[in-house]
């Protein structure tokens, strides 16, 4: 499939969850079994030479652990506050509607383990920039970072490029 037949998938919801968010949906484009396999092939064909993923609760989960098994690599959950039974490291974030905070397993990176993340969703990157601060933390390497969908307005390409993490887009 190409990029503007999966981009065609993806549904737009004006006002959620806040009045004058464009709410970018992949609940459709993950419905459908075609696109959603062209996804992960994208995906995983950005992230080569990876290590290990990195994915982000919710959305990250569902790409960044179709892509790490794809590719047969192990997959590193990082999660909403109280999520982990271990004991975690935590970093607190703001994003397009709100403010969160992400944990994960300090144990569950090999020092020096090159680490890509992946998530459906790039905005103010400020997600995406939490996760590479918690997987820098770790012991982890962080050179990329592949999303579904860049919203390019909201600047969060330049907020990962001025933390050297490349980015790319399956689409706009
Ligand atoms: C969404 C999306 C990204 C993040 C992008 O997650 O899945 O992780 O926002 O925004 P940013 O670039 O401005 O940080 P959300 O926090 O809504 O959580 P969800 O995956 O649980 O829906
Ligand atoms: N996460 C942050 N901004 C978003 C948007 N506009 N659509 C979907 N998920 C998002």
């Amino acid at each position: 499939m190409t990029p503007a037949e999966l981009k065609a998938l993806v549904r737009t919801i004006p006002d959620f969850p806040k009045a004058g968010i464009q709410f970018r949906d992949i609940t459709t484009l993950i419905g459908h079994g075609p696109g959603f396999a062209a996804t992960i092939e994208w995906l995983a064909r950005e992230i080569s030479g990876a290590e290990a993923i990195a994915g982000m609760e919710a959305r990250g989960f569902i790409f960044g652990a179709a892509v790490a098994a794809r590719l047969e690599l192990p997959f590193i959950p990082i999660r909403k506050p109280g999520k982990l039974p271990c004991r975690v490291i935590g970093v607190d974030y703001e994003l397009e509607y709100g403010v969160d905070r992400l944990e994960m397993d300090p144990q569950s990176i090999a020092q020096g383990q090159a680490v890509a993340i992946v998530d459906d969703l790039l905005a103010t990157g400020g997600t995406a920039a939490a996760a590479t601060e918690l997987l820098r933390n770790a012991g982890g390497l962080v050179t990329r970072a592949a999303f579904v969908i860049d919203l390019p307005e909201l600047g969060g390409r330049e907020k990962l490029a001025e933390r050297s993490v490349d980015v790319s887009a399956l689409m706009n």
